[in-house]
């Protein structure tokens, strides 16, 4: 049969009657509907995922929709087999939108899930909340966030998972193979309820373009670090991972934020949060953004306090919230350069400086040259690439002329691990260090080499999240207070090394409540050592226990300690080599899986790309019980004292603190010491 053939045959068989109502359980329990649901219209209200690349061949998209009909019984193949077809043509992917259901995608009570197993209900939780379209970006095509991070490749992994979970015990495991529900095996009640994997390939079928193909193909998904490991909590995540480095790289320069100056660009997706952390912190910040859609759109939030398009009244209200000290967040609407070029001319002192355009995506809308109006600039990247091209790396050497006239005037600079530098000296921009050592190519730092791996990451402080599966404000509330009162008593015997970590952490959640970040499940994070996070996690199963709050999933952001292998990013301060492998990641999954952990992750290509990092992470039901208990302590002192001890071989001085540290406390734990060499010797 010509599967590319149109016959008049596929017209209606099977299609399930509109009238019959399902309640929302039964609709879960049912998983692919035995009847064909109705066809959905494609809804331009939603902000739908890009088109993708036309990367198969003819005989590659036979086989692309071969594999998406598995999923279905064969009488409805001659019917699906034209709507895939379509959807394969027009978007380069089969999202199997006919199956998208009908009731509200969010995160509901863990009570009104239905299951046998709490510990599967929780998942279900997870995925509706990362699907949710109040959190993700392109709802309808599971895509949670990044442009590419999926929960699912296709509509039937999401309805299959979902009936596996509702109908699973504590004896067996689910095993996604990247969002695809291999199926439920037997295990024990101490083994991971769900283990995901996303995006592993063999290492050499690992280039954007595999992902492209394989993608399309229907057997491999990017799932980004909390997307396709259900963990994502939205924006509240980056709001407080920028508002700790803002606050770092103040110290860093030996300078309150009172009255400094934050100069840095971009109002995207995580971008966007840099004006409302400098808020936070208490800091001036003056960020560009070229795309007034988004201006308005964060000014409209209340994430940046002002919107200007002239340089001039851009400087003298810089200068007048300089005079006084104002916490300001201002939007400049043009190109950043003209922002660094300007306040050269002017004189104006720079504090800190960074850069979030998206330059991991340099030729297709991640970076605007300078001169070319945005509209403009988005015929020419489609229109003519090379010439586009050329203008992004003018633009490039331009930027880093003009940071380098500030930095020779004191402005501490940082690349912000979206691959300015990268790119820069790719462009032949003036970026690279005149004493290069291994790890140390440029002349500015990375965040993670001088501010997050040796103040936080060395010492073990990570993004500890928690979602009260209750759905009560009111619980993340008391969360809220109970993580407070442990922190607070630990500070009381904290040594100095650590003093202001745990300082920053009793301001942010003592202001969290009134930040009002949460979007989706309630839903908390902060910065917290092993120590932290296991005394934090007990408290929390005592109160649960006790009646004073329903179950809790705790979890991370893999952007962590130990979860991350990221050469230029998670690990890029580690100097002894090892930063371009991955064991740490490896080890650490496997670790949390049989410590604990409801469920584990692994991921090819998290935050930087496909190929070019390996990041984990886990999710953990504290239910009251005295078995969540025994499992939050032996996972979470796995979880983060496997990253000390690798960062402490690495001569990582924090580290071998840390991990001497933890070694004090458990007898059990007996971690190899690096011995440092003297270097005269060399
Ligand atoms: N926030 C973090 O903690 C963090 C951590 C690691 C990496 N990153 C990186 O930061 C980058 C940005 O992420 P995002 O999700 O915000 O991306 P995004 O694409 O949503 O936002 C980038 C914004 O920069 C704007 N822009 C591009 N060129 C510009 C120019 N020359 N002048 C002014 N504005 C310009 C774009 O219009 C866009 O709105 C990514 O590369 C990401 O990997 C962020």
């Amino acid at each position: 049969m010509n599967i590319f053939k149109t016959t008049k045959k596929q017209a209606t068989i099977n299609k399930q009657p509109s009238t019959i109502i399902m309640t929302f359980q039964e609709q879960i329990q049912q998983g692919i509907p035995s009847q064909l649901p109705q066809p959905k219209p494609y809804e331009t209200n939603i902000n739908h995922a890009p088109k993708r690349k036309e990367i198969l061949t003819d005989e590659e998209k036979k086989l692309a929709l071969k594999n998406a009909l598995r999923y279905f019984e064969p009488k409805f193949h001659a019917e699906l087999i034209q709507e895939f077809k379509k959807e394969l043509d027009e978007f380069g992917r089969i999202y199997m939108y006919r199956f998208r259901p009908d009731y509200e995608m969010k995160a509901r009570d863990i009570a009104e899930y239905p299951g046998k197993s709490e510990q599967a209900k929780a998942i279900m939780l997870m995925i509706q909340n990362n699907l949710d379209y109040a959190v993700a970006q392109h709802p309808h095509e599971l895509i949670t966030y990044g442009g590419n991070g999926a929960v699912f490749s296709n509509w039937a992994q999401y309805l299959l998972t979902m009936k596996y979970l509702s109908e699973m015990t504590d004896e067996q495991t689910l095993t996604m193979y990247s969002g695809h529900p291999m199926g439920l095996f037997p295990s024990h009640k101490d083994a991971p309820r769900v283990v995901v994997t996303n995006g592993m390939m063999i290492p050499n079928y690992s280039k954007p373009d595999d992902w492209e193909k394989f993608n399309a193909l229907g057997v491999t998904q990017y799932g980004q670090m909390t997307a396709g490991s259900y963990m994502y909590i939205g924006p509240q995540g980056i709001v407080h991972g920028t508002t700790i480095t803002v606050l770092n790289a103040f110290r860093k320069i030996n300078k309150e934020p009172q009255g400094g100056l934050f100069v840095t660009s971009g109002l995207g997706g995580m971008s966007g949060a840099q004006p409302k952390a400098g808020n936070i912190a208490g800091c001036i910040t003056v960020i560009a953004e070229v795309n007034p859609k988004i201006t308005k759109i964060r000014h409209d939030q209340g994430w940046v306090n002002e919107i200007h398009e002239n340089l001039d009244e851009l400087v003298a209200r810089v200068k007048k919230a300089q005079e006084t000290q104002e916490v300001v967040s201002l939007a400049y609407l043009g190109n950043i350069v003209e922002v660094w070029e300007k306040f050269d001319q002017e004189n104006l002192r720079i504090d800190i400086g960074s850069d979030q355009t998206s330059l991991h995506n340099p030729w297709a809308g991640g970076y605007y040259p300078v001169g070319i109006s945005f509209e403009e600039s988005n015929i020419m990247m489609a229109e003519n690439p090379e010439l586009f091209k050329e203008k992004v790396q003018e633009t490039l050497r331009r930027h880093a002329a003009a940071i380098n006239k500030h930095t020779e005037k004191g402005t501490y600079f940082f690349d912000y691990g979206n691959a300015f530098l990268l790119e820069a000296s790719r462009a032949g921009a003036d970026v690279m260090s005149e004493n290069p050592t291994l790890g140390r190519e440029f002349k500015f730092p990375s965040y993670v080499q001088d501010i997050m791996g040796p103040m936080c990451f060395d010492y073990g402080f990570g993004p500890f999240r928690w979602v009260c599966t209750s759905g009560k404000p009111e619980d993340l509330q008391k969360t809220d207070e109970i993580a407070c009162r442990v922190l607070e008593e630990m500070i009381q015997n904290s040594p100095e090394e650590i003093q202001q970590q745990m300082k920053d952490n009793i301001q942010w959640i003592k202001g969290a409540q009134e930040n009002k970040l949460v979007v989706g499940s309630q839903a908390r994070i902060l910065y917290a050592d092993a120590e932290g996070r296991m005394k934090i996690a007990e408290a929390f199963n005592k109160a649960i226990k006790n009646g004073e709050i329903g179950a809790v999933v705790l979890g991370r952001d893999h952007h962590d300690v130990s979860g991350t292998d990221s050469p230029y990013r998670e690990t890029s301060n580690i100097y002894d080599g090892s930063r371009f492998t991955a064991d740490m990641a490896i080890h650490n999954v496997i670790g949390d899986s049989f410590r604990g952990a409801t469920w584990v992750s692994i991921h090819n290509g998290g935050g930087v790309g496909w190929g070019e990092v390996i990041n984990g992470g886990f999710g953990m039901l504290l239910d009251g019980s005295d078995d969540a208990d025994r499992r939050l302590k032996s996972m979470l002192f796995w979880d983060v004292n496997n990253g000390i001890s690798r960062r402490s071989w690495a001569r990582n001085e924090g580290a071998v603190f840390a991990i001497k540290r933890a070694m004090e406390v458990e007898p059990n734990l007996k971690v190899t010491l690096p011995n440092f060499v003297d270097d005269s010797l060399f």
